[in-house]
């Protein structure tokens, strides 16, 4: 508990118990083929791992990953999962061709907006986009789980925020990301966080601001070493935690709105375009 494991994610979790973590936030290696610079958008480059294996190899181990996180994740538990749409030679590699093989509920598809991506080709549109599957074990078989508080549930499935600029580590998530995935599965509860690829520790970060326990996998140890560092100065990512906090209360009920005859939606009637067209908040 509360420490970092230096070892290959599926041998780590292959030692771990049947059903002791709450829930869990990751994104794997993409398998960017490292060497094929220009198929895909940017060359990720990890200073252990290889993120270049044979498609095929990669769904499976991914399956395996993810069937072993469904053991040790609780009853009613979550797991948040980011990855995105990829091209080889043409050829779409959708996320869900994997997921779908899982023993995982997956209860929504939710898209990050980065707004701003490496880009070297022109093939196809620009892609600002990424994905977080919200993954979920079922109690009893019922696959529509427990509501999420309103104040979550008013968060749209756009995430938008930018990527991460500072951080050395060559693929980071933003801290945004597992703060607001955790904040809104676990709200005040306390639990144990897993992420099976911690990287420089984002997800372990945030389950430290938010007062959880965390348990971290990662086969570097310079990582782990730059993770253990930011858990230990947690306080100077406060100011992101409080942002994101911000961003999850619900100041007045709809009935409330409806009586001050205000917008019921995502649209205000006092926010339009010089076309009359209401402007998305
Ligand atoms: C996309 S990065 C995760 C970054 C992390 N979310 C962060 O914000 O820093 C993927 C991580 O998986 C690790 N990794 C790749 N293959 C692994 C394996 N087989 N076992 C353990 N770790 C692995 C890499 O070292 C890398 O740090």
């Amino acid at each position: 508990m509360n420490k970092i494991i230096c070892n290959d994610t599926l041998s780590a979790l292959q030692n771990m118990p049947d059903e002791t973590v709450d829930m869990g936030v990751t994104s794997p290696p993409y398998n960017k083929q490292e060497n094929k610079k220009g198929w895909l958008v940017k060359n990720v480059k990890y200073d252990t791992a290889c993120d270049k294996l044979p498609e095929n190899d990669y769904q499976a181990q991914q399956i395996q990953v993810l069937n072993e996180l469904y053991r040790t994740i609780k009853l009613g538990g979550s797991f948040f999962y980011n990855h995105k749409i990829r091209w080889e030679r043409g050829e779409l590699l959708h996320p869900m061709s994997w997921l779908s093989q899982t023993d995982w509920t997956i209860r929504q598809e939710i898209v990050w907006d980065r707004g701003l991506a490496a880009n070297i080709r022109g093939w196809r549109f620009w892609q600002v986009e990424e994905r977080i599957y919200w993954l979920y074990k079922p109690i009893d078989k019922k696959k529509i789980g427990t509501e999420l508080l309103s104040k979550h549930a008013k968060l749209t499935s756009v995430w938008r925020f930018m990527p991460e600029g500072k951080n050395p580590h060559p693929a980071p998530f933003p801290l945004t990301l597992p703060l607001r995935a955790i904040y809104a599965i676990m709200d005040d509860n306390k639990g144990i966080i897993i992420d099976p690829y911690a990287g420089s520790g984002t997800t372990l970060l945030a389950a430290k601001l938010l007062g959880h326990d965390y348990i971290g996998i990662d086969i570097s140890k310079e990582y782990i070493n730059m993770a253990n560092e930011r858990i230990n100065n947690y306080q100077n990512e406060q100011n992101i935690l409080e942002r994101e906090i911000e961003k999850h209360i619900v100041k007045t009920s709809s009935a409330d709105r409806k009586k001050q005859n205000k917008s019921q939606g995502r649209f205000s009637p006092q926010n339009k375009n010089k076309h009359g067209q209401a402007i998305l908040f």
